[in-house]
């Protein structure tokens, strides 16, 4: 199996789904490690896998290059062959980017190119789309600018707010996440 590593900020909830399909027998991937740029409630879905973790603050660095720097040795000494950014909340610096450069994806809660940055589903509520949804790209130098590998629809509904609606796109984000990343990892 190939090795993965998963960046995190939050609830984790892509983190366990990829976990939940590793159990397949077929699986092509191994999640081997999970960081966090703080303390992410969803470390612990890797913690009671057995998985080994690390928060990598950017408190604890004296700037933002330094913490660039300390990001991609933490990454790279896992040799992944994949980075999957799974709701992870801060741009990957140039280090990063040219240590495993063409081997990162993101997955973004919105239809890219439209509503990219940190607040997709707020963004695509607020501008009254009818039809929103998640997109899983190849991660570059831009802000959700890279190569689109798979998106899914998602319908609003009038009564929606911000949770509600990103409760419905989680729900079809981890099933597509899962996929791009099998599909990836087998074709390596
Ligand atoms: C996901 O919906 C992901 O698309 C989004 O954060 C959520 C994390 O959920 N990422 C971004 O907004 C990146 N700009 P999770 O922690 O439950 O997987």
């Amino acid at each position: 199996r190939l090795p993965i590593v998963v960046l995190i900020s939050g609830t984790g909830s892509n983190l366990a789904a990829l976990l939940a399909a590793e159990r397949a027998a077929d699986c092509p991937y191994e999640v081997v490690a999970v960081i966090a740029d703080r303390d992410a409630p969803g470390l612990e879905h890797a913690r009671s896998a057995g998985i080994p973790t690390q928060v990598v603050r950017l408190s604890e660095h004296p700037d933002r290059a330094a913490w660039d720097a300390a990001l991609a040795e933490s990454v790279t000494a896992h040799r992944p062959a994949l980075v999957v950014l799974a709701g992870f909340m801060k741009l990957v610096g140039p280090p990063l980017l040219e240590a495993c450069g063409g081997r990162i994806i993101n997955t973004h809660p919105a239809l890219l190119p439209s509503f990219p940055g940190a607040h997709g589903v707020r963004d695509a509520l607020a501008h009254g789309v009818k039809i929103t949804g998640c997109s899983v790209i190849e991660v570059d130098a831009g802000v959700d600018t890279g190569q689109i590998l798979a998106q899914a629809a998602v319908e609003v509904r009038e009564e929606d707010t911000e949770a509600s609606l990103h409760e419905r796109i989680k729900a079809v984000e981890q099933p597509l996440l899962v996929d791009v990343v099998r599909r990836l990892t087998a074709a390596r």
